[in-house]
């Protein structure tokens, strides 16, 4: 066998929001991949990041009173028990903000400068004059130009899907802090992506060379028009300050967007592994390089991969991918994951119900099957067909067959004459089950038909098993030897079935071959004028006593999941990538009678630390709430616990009521309030911050 040499990167998650279930169609697919061509014998590599650059990422931080590096490795430690959690195995998972990725960031720049394709104009943004800086396309809100609807994102309408520019909208408001944009110059670095050089050779590269699937090639086909059309626009890779990333040489206050620095990534974490294993990183990037490189990529985010990374990395002097891999959208009972249905599945409330993650890796590798089509998760699908396939038929194999070994036979399997004639009855009614085509459809990333394959094997086991009825032959014990022998074949066929669901399920496997007492199973490699039965087990192979493998799916369980990730909507901790406000937008109460400016001035509000935040033993809705207001502290009951996880209270600023009547509660005494803006749903509510630099006792007037 010609080993090869493989690099495979997943995408890099954003570094502001948790991992749910639709990222994980994307891991899971990957490591399944990965597992298979290792157990091949490849040499493989899988790398990925937290992609943390970004105006979310710096806003989130600045709202958690906390530096956006503190964020973030908070983040990563969470991402990393995600994934951990569902068996994703990566040779080494980085960050993009690493001197690493910083030095091909620049790199990368620098070549192309030098190759003359970054030029400088000045552009025209929207900005906020309250918050001193421009607004991302999402970060503009207000009614859509087409229709009217209140409350659009500057780039979409969510009502008649319309596209526009934000400064097409009309009214329009900051997200951040809700004062009317103003239309703002500044200069911009862009990679003259519309450079013949770039249109021709991405022209090329996406349709005429074999890196993409097919519906990628044709969708890159519409992107760049015909020769001669260039309807490619360049491409702007500057961000003003105030930037959470990498600022540009020689270019004070501009940074690298984050989606320049996103890809390179990839790079910069296979370079920290390459120097952790004395690996050769130029043998996997140089140009012309004869080692592969795979990404594993969302549909969404096809664009970036196919056209501005090939761009770059052709025009810097490094190779160019292998091969792009996208695959489509999670839907959960046929409909977008949402939050007020409780479909939008966090792994982390997955794993924490303590639901299996081989179920859902199974699960999805019987759906993925190679192309760009959406998968759906039917919960009560996903109950049936791993309660009745994985379990009822493949781990039902060897519960059927291991207790009569262990009881009746001091768990040995059949040797001599009694295992020629296994062999013979394997390479009679098992002829099939080379591992060709099963290894064809997990090489073409068509999981579902290397599932179907092994299913159907998994049915010849079961009906051979049932054939030979070993539980009636155990009640003749002048049949001793045809029990043994029956139940070793089951065993053995169990045994090959396991190699074939390894990448699959690597954790059962893992108990598998505790069981079968063997090595760690590789992927079966049998020549021409090999048969089946050269891959079974030796004659009397010992196996260690049966234990359970996995259990069943109870419907309950995956309720109490719904529930679960119903009641944690609450927008404030949980806000989607880009996503500043929540998803439906609301009437709100009318204002309220006019009051003088000596009402007002009486009353007392200040900015206070969160010193501690704990709950409160037998209280439903309060949290105790420790305040710091620079000469003094306060004890304060606030009904947020909806709303805020103590935890992520704790040290940050907000505005309180000093000095309110205190009031005796249940719990305690109450020193006073702290002011939260409440909606119309339970659970959203938004506890005030000032402005970075107040301090504990500045007062509000
Ligand atoms: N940070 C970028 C990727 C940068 S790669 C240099 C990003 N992050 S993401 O967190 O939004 O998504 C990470 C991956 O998960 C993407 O490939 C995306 O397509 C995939 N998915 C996110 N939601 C998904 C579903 N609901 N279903 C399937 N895949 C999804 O994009
Ligand atoms: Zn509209």
């Amino acid at each position: 066998m010609n080993e090869r040499k493989i690099l495979v990167t997943s995408a890099l998650p954003y570094a502001n929001g948790s991992i749910h279930l639709g990222h994980l169609v994307e891991y899971i697919q990957t490591d399944i991949w990965v597992r298979f061509q290792k157990m091949r014998g490849h040499t493989v590599y899988y790398v990925c990041a937290d992609d943390t650059h970004g105006t979310p990422v710096m806003l989130r931080a600045e709202k958690e009173g906390i530096t956006p590096e503190a964020l973030i490795a908070r983040v990563q430690k969470e991402h990393l028990n995600d994934f951990t959690g569902f068996h994703i195995q990566f040779d080494h998972y980085h960050s993009t903000h690493s001197s690493e990725t910083r030095f091909f960031s620049e790199d990368i720049y620098h070549k192309l400068k030098q190759a003359n394709l970054i030029s400088i104009r000045a552009i025209k943004q929207l900005y906020d004059p309250v918050k001193n800086m421009f607004l991302p396309d999402r970060f503009v809100k207000g009614e859509c130009p087409k229709c009217s609807a209140k409350d659009q994102y500057g780039d979409s309408c969510e009502a008649c899907g319309a596209a526009y520019a934000p400064t097409e909208l009309k009214n329009p408001y900051s997200a951040v802090s809700g004062a009317k944009p103003i239309q703002k110059s500044s200069e911009h670095y862009f990679f003259n992506l519309s450079d013949s050089r770039c249109a021709d050779f991405l022209r090329y590269w996406t349709c005429e060379a074999d890196h993409l699937q097919s519906e990628a090639a044709n969708k890159m086909r519409e992107w760049l028009g015909n020769t001669g059309e260039n309807k490619l626009s360049d491409w702007d890779i500057s961000r003003d300050a105030p930037y959470f990333g990498f600022e540009i040489p020689n270019a004070p206050g501009k940074y690298f967007y984050v989606w320049l620095d996103a890809p390179i990534g990839y790079m910069g974490s296979f370079k920290y592994l390459c120097e952790q294993k004395q690996i050769d990183f130029k043998q996997f990037w140089q140009k012309d390089a004869t080692t592969e490189l795979y990404h594993f990529i969302g549909k969404d985010i096809l664009y970036f991969h196919a056209l501005f990374w090939p761009a770059m990395l052709e025009n810097s002097g490094y190779r160019t991918p292998t091969k792009i891999f996208a695959h489509g959208f999670l839907t959960v009972n046929g409909e977008k994951m949402s939050k007020s249905r409780g479909t939008f599945i966090t792994a982390e409330s997955y794993l924490k119900q303590d639901l299996n993650p081989e179920w859902l890796r199974y699960y999805y590798a019987a759906k993925l099957n190679g192309t760009m089509e959406d998968i759906d998760l039917n919960l009560g699908d996903f109950i049936a067909r791993v309660n009745s396939d994985l379990i009822g038929k493949f781990i039902n194999i060897a519960s059927r067959c291991a207790g009569f070994i262990t009881k009746r036979f001091n768990g040995k399997l059949v040797d001599g004459t009694q295992y020629q004639q296994l062999q013979t009855i394997v390479d009679e009614h098992f002829t099939a089950w080379r591992p060709t085509q099963i290894e064809n459809a997990f090489e073409e990333r068509d999981y579902a038909a290397a599932i179907r394959q092994i299913m159907k094997f998994v049915d010849a086991a079961n009906e051979m098993i049932h054939q030979l009825a070993p539980w009636e032959i155990a009640k003749k014990p002048e049949l001793d030897k045809e029990l043994h022998r029956a139940c070793s074949l089951g065993i053995q066929l169990f045994y090959l079935l396991s190699r074939y669901m390894k990448p699959v399920i690597p954790g059962t496997i893992e108990k598998i071959e505790y069981f079968l007492n063997c090595e760690s199973l590789t992927w079966p490699v049998l020549s021409e004028q090999q048969t089946v039965s050269e891959l079974l087990l030796p004659p009397g192979h010992m196996i260690n006593p049966y234990q359970h493998l996995m259990t069943r799916i109870d419907a309950k369980q995956i309720d109490a999941l719904i529930a679960a990730n119903k009641q944690s909507l609450s927008s404030s901790d949980k806000p989607g990538n880009t996503e500043p406000f929540t998803e439906t937008s609301q009437t709100f109460a009318p204002i309220a009678e006019t009051i003088s400016i000596g009402d007002f001035s009486k009353i007392d509000l200040r900015v206070a630390r969160i010193a501690d935040a704990e709950h409160v033993q037998g209280a439903e809705k309060l949290l105790k709430l420790t305040l710091d207001l620079g000469h003094e502290q306060r004890t304060v009951f606030a009904g947020i616990k909806s709303a805020y996880d103590p935890q992520q209270l704790k040290g940050r600023l907000t505005v309180m009521v000093a000095n309110l009547a205190p009031r005796q509660m249940k719990f305690g005494l109450s020193e006073g309030m702290v002011l939260a803006a409440g909606g119309n749903h339970p659970g959203e509510l938004f506890i005030l911050s000032p402005d970075s630099g107040a301090q504990p006792g500045m007062r509000i007037k």
